[in-house]
């Protein structure tokens, strides 16, 4: 596949579709119980899953960098420069507790959500969270020619963001109720295999 993308559509068989709208059915009733939180590293696809996501189950989708996005009336990347990365998590956490109180929809969130304990215990706590995750070499393909993730400006990018997932991935581990591998996967086999571990988790 080329440039390690998610592709969208691949090809599902009609009994297939059946087989997903009854695994859907019951997920629905799991999943509305709280919000679905999307965690993962930037590039992970956290977007366009949650998205699809939504769309597949009918509820709706907020990106929680976008929504600040909006409230700030900037970027994430001039929050950056013109208030630090600290203020920046501040907005972060204080965005997170409002959205996974208020909404029983799909969340993605920020990179680096997962950075802070107390951001972690609440979505432990209020959200099923699914960790989207992917390996060093393919986020680095899927984010090296975007500018505006401030955390992956300057030169060495690649190693920048083997760093930042050796660091995260135990806490995206530790944060999450399931685990799908996003890889160089269509976007709807991940949406597939994220409603089958919701679904699963109904017997738990
Ligand atoms: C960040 C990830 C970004 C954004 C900010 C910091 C991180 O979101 O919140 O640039 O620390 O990993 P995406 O994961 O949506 O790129």
């Amino acid at each position: 596949m080329p440039d390690g993308r998610l592709m969208e559509g691949s090809g599902h068989g009609k009994a297939c579709n059946m087989l997903e709208s009854l695994n859907e059915m019951s997920a629905r009733q799991t999943i509305f119980e709280r919000p679905i939180v999307l965690v993962g590293m930037m590039g992970a696809g956290k977007s366009t899953v949650g998205r699809r996501l939504a769309g597949r189950l009918g509820c709706g989708f907020l990106d929680a960098d976008r929504v600040l996005e909006e409230r700030m009336g900037v970027s994430i990347a001039t929050m950056f420069d013109l208030e630090g990365e600290a203020v920046f998590r501040d907005r972060e956490s204080a965005l997170l507790a409002e959205l996974v109180n208020a909404n029983s929809s799909v969340l993605a969130t920020g990179g680096g959500v997962v950075l802070r304990d107390a951001n972690r215990a609440l979505l432990n706590d209020r959200a099923w969270v699914v960790y989207l995750r992917a390996n060093a070499i393919d986020l680095w393909i899927r984010t090296r020619r975007d500018t505006s993730r401030p955390l992956l400006r300057g030169s060495d990018a690649r190693a920048r963001v083997s760093e930042l997932l050796t660091l995260r991935a135990p806490l995206y581990e530790a944060v999450s109720h399931c685990t799908v591998d996003t890889g160089r996967q269509p976007v709807e086999r991940v949406v597939d295999q994220i409603l089958q571990q919701l679904q699963s988790r109904q017997s738990i």
